[in-house]
C-alpha cells in the first residue's frame, strides 16, 4: 500500500486527478471506477478542468460507479447517479453508454447486481478504481460485518452510515436504508486502487488502515492485500499516522 500525503484538501485532489488522468492518457479505452460523497468532489472538478483546456479526452473511456442508494430514482438529487452527472458525466465528453451506476429504480435487485457484475468482467474489468472510506471503515458499501461480499450485490446501511450520510437529506429518517454496491471482490479485481481520505474527521480510521492489520470490520483494511493501492491523505487526515 502505498501512501502519498499532499498538504490539502485541494492538492489531494490534484494528485488523484492527475494519477487518473494518466491511465487514461495511456490507456483511452480505460475502465474508471468511480465514487461519490464529498471527497472525490474536488478531484472530478479538476478532471473537468482538464477536459476543458483539453488536455483529457473521455470519449472512449467506461466508468463504473461503486454503489447507487435502493430504492432510489436517478432523479433524486440525492441519488448518486444525480451526483455524478452533476459534478462530473455533465461537464465531460464521456458516452452516455459508457456510463455505468447500479440502477436504484430497478425492479429485481438480484438480477441488477448479477448483471452489474457480468458488464464489468465482460469490459476486461476495471483499470483504475477511486475510492473513499467512510468513518467506520466502508469501502462502497461494504459496511464491517463478520462476513464481507464478494460480488456486487444488495445491502443495508449500518446506523453510522445513515447518520454521515444524513447530512445530504433533510433528516436521517430520509436516508435509504438499502444501496447496491460493488463487492469486495469486485474492487478487489481491479488492476489498480486509488484511496482518498480527506479531513480531519477521518484521521481515526487513516490510522486503523496503517495499523496493518486486515479484519472485515474495517473493510478497507483489506486493501492490504491488493498489490496496487495508492492511499491519498491530506495532512488532516494524515495527523495521526
Ligand atoms: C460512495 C462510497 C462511500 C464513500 C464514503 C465516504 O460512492 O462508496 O464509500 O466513499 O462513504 O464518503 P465521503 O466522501 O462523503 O466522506
Amino acid at each position: 500500500m502505498k501512501k502519498i500525503i499532499a498538504k490539502t484538501y485541494d492538492d489531494v485532489s490534484k494528485v488523484g486527478a492527475d494519477m487518473l488522468a494518466d491511465v487514461i492518457r495511456n490507456k483511452p479505452r480505460a475502465i474508471i471506477g468511480l465514487a461519490t460523497g464529498s471527497t472525490p468532489i474536488g478531484m472530478y472538478k479538476k478532471l473537468v478542468e482538464y477536459h476543458q483546456n483539453k488536455t483529457l479526452d473521455f470519449s472512449q473511456v467506461t466508468a463504473f460507479n461503486l454503489d447507487e442508494y435502493y430504492p432510489i430514482l436517478n432523479s433524486n438529487p440525492q441519488s448518486y447517479h444525480y451526483f455524478m452527472w452533476e459534478h462530473l458525466f455533465a461537464h465531460i465528453n464521456m458516452k452516455a453508454e459508457m456510463i455505468n451506476l447500479p440502477n436504484g429504480q430497478c425492479e429485481d435487485p438480484q438480477a441488477e447486481c448479477a448483471a452489474y457484475e457480468k458488464k464489468i468482467a465482460q469490459m476486461g474489468g476495471i483499470d483504475v478504481q477511486v475510492l473513499g472510506i467512510g468513518n467506520n471503515g466502508h469501502i462502497g458499501f461494504n459496511e464491517p460485518a463478520s462476513h464481507l461480499a464478494l460480488a456486487t450485490h444488495l445491502t443495508s446501511l449500518s446506523k453510522s452510515t445513515i447518520e454521515a450520510n444524513a447530512r445530504f437529506f433533510s433528516s436521517a429518517a430520509e436516508v435509504p436504508t438499502q444501496a447496491l454496491t460493488m463487492g469486495m471482490g469486485t474492487i478487489m479485481q481491479a488492476k489498480s486502487i486509488i484511496l482518498l481520505i480527506t479531513g480531519s474527521n477521518k484521521a481515526a480510521v487513516a490510522k486503523e488502515i496503517f495499523r496493518g492489520q486486515v479484519t472485515t470490520e474495517i473493510p478497507a483494511s483489506l486493501l492490504h492485500l491488493h498489490q496496487n493501492v495508492t492511499v491519498l491523505l491530506d495532512e488532516a487526515a494524515a495527523a495521526l499516522l
